[in-house]
């Protein structure tokens, strides 16, 4: 068994689907264990100086992917971090291998009914642009085993965000990490 220090340090690095609630968990996370909030796509259209969906329309998605890929492993160089990806982050093995090396990797995820209502009305998912329903279900389908590589796996679909968060850091602090 580690030592609660050492815990303290490991990462909670949270992944799923767009619309399943990483950012919001995850800001509150930070705030409960008082470790920065690190919002992936946030910083990668800081670096870019353009939004997520400018990098998509102007550079395309695989240019996104490899940007997404080298600021991950960038930030995973750090620990002591909650880290909010983006819900394709887990695309590519690679990424998902260092995140399983460099933290506790938590899955959310929820059901597509749940996932609609969260993201309709948000025009900033170029993946979803289109008959929102039609997308999610589409992606969910394309992606139902990628989140499985996860160490835990929360379904938020009838949790309110406090919830999740808490049911989060309960199995930080069991795991020894
Ligand atoms: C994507 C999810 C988005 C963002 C980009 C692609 C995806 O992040 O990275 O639009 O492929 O699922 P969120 O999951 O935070 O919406």
């Amino acid at each position: 068994m580690h030592q609660e220090s050492e815990i303290q340090h490991s990462n909670i690095i949270l992944v799923g689907m767009m619309g399943t609630g990483k950012t919001t968990v995850g800001t509150l996370l930070a705030g409960m264990l008082d470790y920065p909030l690190v919002d992936m796509d946030t910083l990668i259209a800081e670096r870019e100086g353009i939004s997520v969906q400018e990098i998509f329309r102007t550079r395309g998605e695989p240019y996104f992917r490899d940007l997404e890929s080298q600021v991950l492993e960038e930030v995973l160089s750090r620990k002591g971090q909650i880290i909010s990806t983006g819900g394709g982050c887990v695309l590519r093995a690679g990424n998902c291998s260092i995140m399983l090396e460099k933290g506790l990797v938590v899955a959310l995820t929820a059901d597509a009914d749940h996932i609609v209502n969260r993201v309709s009305g948000d025009n900033n998912r170029p993946l979803l642009a289109g008959d929102t329903r039609q997308r999610v279900q589409s992606i969910m389908e394309e992606r139902k085993d990628v989140y499985r590589f996860a160490h835990v796996t929360v379904d938020t679909s009838l949790l309110t965000p406090e919830e999740v968060a808490s049911h989060v850091l309960t199995r930080y602090r069991v795991q020894a990490f």
